[in-house]
């Protein structure tokens, strides 16, 4: 008997993208005689922030694309980071800036995604880059919900009519996911944590993503057996049980939900990898848009 592989391979679908990027960042160099460049800031310690930038720098030099990383101290004040930011957005040759996202209390984030560039929001979360995703003329797409659409897509041929339920409703990952949902004629709903008789939404669902933040509250009590499960999820937990002190679990409990759904993203190797290839993607298309070039996205027909 066949073993049916659940899993929706996240390294395999970024590898796809990427194959796509290396030669884009090439032709940028021979036209432009310079690379695409990202710059990124971090504020403070936070160790995943730390760990989350450091494989994106990676996957941005291994792809030819220049990273300026610019690490700042917990204490940094607000005006400080705003004020590098608007230098940045002079920078003629910066194309791209993100800046990690959680920040230190003492900073308002809206106040610093308002100050990005929306020509070089490669994060996709300025207000006009949000409220154009949300008209159906999107710029730039947030890389996380660009990253399981372009997934979903691949492995559900058809999305007309699906329903599609998301848990969480942040502006990085439940907003934008269930706009593009929607765009893609799936019947969406955004559930949260005051929602009443959760597990009778998720129940129903043919694309379930779960983006709540809570480390393996999703079991098999909230899916059916034509489920695909998108773990937007990344928690790091101790288990005392186990021969590792801690590992990375999802938001979906993985071990209990893998025998009943039809497909579902491992974690870690399942949506990750496709945000940061789609953070490339969004550089790229920055770069070409600063210079005044065309650029036919990659990802269209995925989006
Ligand atoms: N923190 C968690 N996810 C993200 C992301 O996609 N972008 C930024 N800037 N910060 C994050």
């Amino acid at each position: 008997m066949e073993i049916l592989n659940k899993n929706i391979d996240g390294k395999f679908y970024a590898k796809k993208v990427l194959k796509k990027i290396y030669p884009l960042s090439q032709d940028f160099l021979y036209k432009f005689n310079r690379r695409p460049s990202l710059a990124v800031i971090i504020v403070g310690d936070n160790p995943a922030s730390k760990i989350y930038v450091k494989n994106k720098i990676r996957v941005a030099e291994e792809n030819n694309i220049q990273s300026i990383e610019i690490t700042l101290p917990a204490q940094t004040s607000e005006e400080e980071l705003l004020k590098r930011i608007d230098s940045l957005n002079k920078e003629v040759e910066v194309d791209g800036i993100l800046v990690q996202l959680p920040l230190p209390k003492h900073i308002s984030e809206q106040k610093v995604i308002n100050m990005i560039s929306p020509e070089k929001d490669v994060d996709g979360f300025h207000p006009i880059n949000f409220g154009k995703l949300y008209m159906g003329i999107p710029n730039f797409i947030p890389c996380t919900p660009l990253g399981c659409l372009y997934m979903i897509k691949n492995e559900v041929r058809d999305l007309n009519g699906k329903s599609a339920v998301i848990i969480g409703r942040s502006n990085i990952v439940g907003k934008p996911m269930a706009s593009l949902l929607l765009s893609s004629n799936c019947t969406v709903t955004i559930t949260h944590s005051k929602t009443e008789n959760l597990k009778e939404h998720c129940k129903k669902a043919d694309i379930l993503i779960a983006a709540l933040g809570s480390p393996e509250i999703i079991d098999d009590t909230y899916v059916n057996e034509n489920t695909i499960i998108i773990d937007i999820g990344i928690n790091r937990v101790e288990k005392p049980k186990e021969k590792v002190k801690s590992k990375l679990v999802g938001d979906v409990n993985y071990e209990k939900v893998y025998h009943l759904a039809n497909k579902i993203t491992p974690v870690p190797g399942g949506v990750g990898p496709m945000t940061i290839a789609c953070l490339m993607h969004n550089t790229i298309k920055a770069a070409y848009q600063n210079q005044k070039h065309n650029f036919i996205d990659l990802l269209e027909e995925h989006t």
